[in-house]
């Protein structure tokens, strides 16, 4: 006989509930919940300075929350700073880009993870085995799909999208728990775009959950499990691409709809509704 009991629902990866972050007298995280669960692309989406930047980071150790409360596999945790996160498997692209531009694009994927040469040339004289970062490089690069010529060149050598690969292609090699990514295709053409969101795909087939903060509807649409809708600060709703129209999305994105408990939308601001073109769902 077929169990009738409700699905279980898996233990989320990375949750939190009422953080809150205030600088002066702006409220950037205004009491905001999360959840990421095993296996999925989570979108989160919003206005501009709905604070979806502020919460990443909140969650990452950029910043340190006032209030709330972040778990980790189940287990309450406190990052002390993003170093903290990356060893906890938490790799993270920031929207204001983390590359050292100057380093060449193997030393790059390194950063803080250096290979040090063998015997004392790397134990005392601290001397990095750079072929060896290069040719780890390379099979990561290979792996995912990227191409990007020489590994050896400066990244300030390259474009504002490939610097993004980088970024990008560094988080998917050493995550393990989380993969987070603020904007990624932001700056990127079509075809890079596409390769990222194949990158995403690689990665969620890893078995690495990805969070994926995007002004794309259509990059969201195509990609995301699910979507957390972000405005004002904190969670406005969570819910399902299959089950909203884009325009709907939007609508409660800006405040035009709101999501009510049994899943259903109200007309919060007619006005806006009937502009977004979404009516009473
Ligand atoms: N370091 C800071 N100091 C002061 N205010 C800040 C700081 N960081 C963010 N804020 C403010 O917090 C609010 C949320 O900003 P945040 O960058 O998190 O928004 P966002 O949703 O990521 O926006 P965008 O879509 O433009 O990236 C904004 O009002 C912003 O001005
Ligand atoms: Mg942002």
């Amino acid at each position: 006989m077929k169990d009738s009991a409700p699905e279980k629902k898996p233990e989320p990866v990375l949750s939190a509930r009422g953080l809150v972050k205030r600088y002066g007298h702006v409220t950037a995280i205004d009491g905001a919940d999360f959840e990421l669960l095993p296996g999925e692309v989570l979108a989160v989406i919003g206005d501009n300075g709905a604070g979806k930047t502020s919460l990443i980071k909140a969650l990452t150790g950029a910043l340190v929350p006032d209030a709330g409360e972040i778990r980790l596999h189940g287990e309450p945790i406190r990052f002390s700073g993003p170093l903290e996160a990356r060893r906890h498997g938490i790799e993270t692209v920031y929207q204001d880009l983390a590359v050292a531009p100057s380093m060449d694009i193997a030393a790059n994927m390194f950063l803080g993870r250096e290979i040090r040469r063998a015997g004392p040339l790397g134990t005392v004289f601290r001397m990095l085995d750079k072929k060896a970062m290069r040719r780890e490089s390379a099979d990561y690069m290979a792996a995912l799909q990227i191409r990007l010529g020489s590994l050896g060149q400066a990244v300030e050598t390259l474009s504002g999208g490939q610097r993004q690969a980088v970024a990008v292609a560094r988080a998917a090699a050493w995550a393990r728990s989380v993969v987070v990514m603020d904007e990624p295709t932001a700056a990127l053409g079509v075809k890079e775009s596409a390769q990222v969101l194949d990158l995403i795909r690689r990665v969620r087939d890893k078995g690495i959950p990805v969070i994926l903060i995007s002004h794309n509807m259509p990059h969201v649409f195509e990609i995301a499990d699910r979507i957390h809708v972000h405005r004002l600060g904190r969670r406005e709703a969570l819910i399902k691409p299959a089950d909203y129209s884009m325009a709907e999305v939007v609508a409660i994105m800006t405040g035009a709809l709101s999501v009510t408990a049994d899943g259903g939308t109200v007309v919060s601001d007619d006005e806006a509704a009937s502009a977004a073109g979404v009516r009473r769902g």
